[in-house]
C-alpha cells in the first residue's frame, strides 16, 4: 500500500482503498468466508488487491476454496496473467538469456470446475449427479455408470466450454498483439485429453487467423523441457487452468522464486483481482523478513489492467533498482526488513517524479 500511495503521490493515479477483512481471522471468529455481502460490496469497486491465503489454523483447501477459487468464480476471473521475467542474478539457469514469457491461464475451466462425484456400493450406487455453476452458465450432468467389478469410483471432470475457450482466446491474441508478439503458445495434452484440448485447438487456430497471429502448439510435458531450455522463445503463452497451476510455478522458479511472482486474476469487463502467486508463508509470518516484491509485482499489474502503464513500468523499474543496489530481504541476498524494502521501493517512485 505504501507503494501505491507513492504512485499516487506523483503521478494521475488515485485511490480510494477500502480494506475487507476476508481472510482466516474472520472464519476462525465468524465461520465467513466470501460473504455475499463481501461479493457485492467488492462488485462495486474498480479492482481488488490481495493479500497471500493459507494458515495453518484452518484446513488445507477451505480458504483456497471459499475465498480464492469462489473469488475467481464469482467475479468471473476467466484471465490468470502471471509473467515470467528474467530477474538477474536470481534466474537459476546456467544461460544468462534474458526472457520474459507472459502466462495467460485460464481460469474458470478444466480440472478446477469442481465437476466431481463418486459412485459405487459405498455412495449409494450407480448415479452421480454433477451440479456447477459459473457465470457464463449452470450446467447439470447425470452419470449412470456401471462397472464390471462393482468397485467404488471417484471422478474429476475437466469440462471446456466454446465459449469460454473463445473468449480466453480472443484475450490471447489481443494480448500478444499489444505486446508486440507476433505468435501465441498454446500448451495443451491434446495427444492424450483429445476432445477438450482438440476443441480448443481448433478455436485458437481460427481466432489468431482472425487477428494474423501464429499459433505455435505445445505440449505440456515438453513446455515444461523448452521452459528450462528455451524460455528466450516464447512471449504470450496461453494455457488451460490446471496445466497453468502447474508451469507457473516453474515459472516462478525460474525468475528468480515465488517471491518475485505477481498474479492478476482478469475480467476485461469486470472487478479484477491481483495478488502475489505465493501463499502466506506462515512459517516466517510476523517477523518482517518476507519478500514484499511479488506484492509489488501484483500492484504493477493492478495499474497496468487500469490503464495506467508508466506507472506500472515504475514499479518494475523499482524493483529492478531494488535487485541492482541489493535492497532486498534476506532470501534475496539483502539485509533489509519487509517495510524497508517497501520504503526503498516507494522511494524509489517518489524519486520518478518529473
Ligand atoms: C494458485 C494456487 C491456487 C490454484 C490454489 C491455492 C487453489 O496454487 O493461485 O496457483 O491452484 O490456483
Ligand atoms: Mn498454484
Amino acid at each position: 500500500m505504501e507503494v501505491l500511495d507513492a504512485v499516487s503521490e506523483i503521478s494521475s493515479f488515485q485511490y480510494d482503498p477500502e480494506f475487507f477483512d476476508i481472510g482466516s481471522d474472520r472464519y476462525l471468529r465468524t465461520g465467513e468466508l466470501l460473504t455475499d455481502d463481501d461479493v457485492s460490496a467488492l462488485k462495486r469497486k474498480d479492482a481488488i488487491y490481495f493479500g497471500a491465503i493459507g494458515d495453518p489454523r484452518v484446513a488445507p483447501g477451505v480458504l483456497e476454496q471459499g475465498i480464492l477459487l469462489k473469488m475467481r468464480a464469482v467475479f468471473d476471473q476467466y484471465i490468470n496473467l502471471r509473467p515470467v521475467t528474467s530477474w538477474f542474478p536470481l534466474v537459476p539457469l546456467k544461460r544468462e538469456v534474458p526472457f520474459d514469457i507472459h502466462f495467460l491461464r485460464e481460469n474458470t475451466e478444466d480440472f478446477y470446475m469442481g465437476a466431481n462425484g463418486f459412485f459405487g456400493p459405498s455412495h449409494g450406487g450407480s448415479r452421480a449427479h454433477v451440479h456447477v455453476d459459473r457465470e457464463l452458465y449452470g450446467l447439470d450432468i447425470d452419470i449412470d455408470a456401471r462397472s464390471t467389478n462393482d468397485d467404488d469410483f471417484a471422478f474429476e471432470i475437466g469440462l471446456l466450454s466454446r465459449r469460454a475457450v473463445t473468449r480466453f482466446a480472443d484475450y490471447a491474441c489481443r494480448y500478444a498483439l499489444n505486446r508486440g508478439d507476433t505468435k501465441v503458445t498454446l500448451v495443451d495434452k491434446a495427444n492424450v485429453i483429445t476432445k477438450n484440448y482438440g476443441m480448443q485447438r481448433q478455436i485458437f487456430q481460427e481466432k489468431t487467423a482472425e487477428y494474423g497471429l501464429d499459433l505455435e502448439f505445445m505440449f505440456v510435458d515438453a513446455m515444461a523441457m523448452a521452459m528450462i531450455v528455451r524460455p528466450e522463445t516464447f512471449g504470450t503463452v496461453a494455457v488451460p487452468n490446471l496445466f497453468g497451476d502447474i508451469l507457473t510455478d516453474l515459472g516462478a522458479q525460474l525468475q528468480g522464486g515465488l517471491g518475485m511472482g505477481g498474479s492478476g486474476n482478469i475480467n476485461p469487463e469486470g472487478v479484477s483481482m491481483f495478488e502475489p502467486i505465493h501463499g502466506s508463508a506462515p512459517d516466517i509470518a510476523g517477523r518482517g523478513i518476507a519478500n514484499p516484491i511479488a506484492a509489488v509485482l501484483a500492484a504493477q499489474m493492478l495499474l497496468e489492467e487500469q490503464g495506467y502503464q508508466a506507472e506500472g513500468r515504475m514499479l518494475h523499474d523499482a524493483v529492478r533498482s531494488s535487485l541492482d543496489t541489493g535492497r532486498t530481504t534476506p532470501d534475496l541476498g539483502g539485509n533489509l526488513s519487509t517495510s524497508e524494502v517497501g520504503k526503498a521501493i516507494a522511494d524509489y517512485v517518489r524519486s520518478q517524479k518529473r
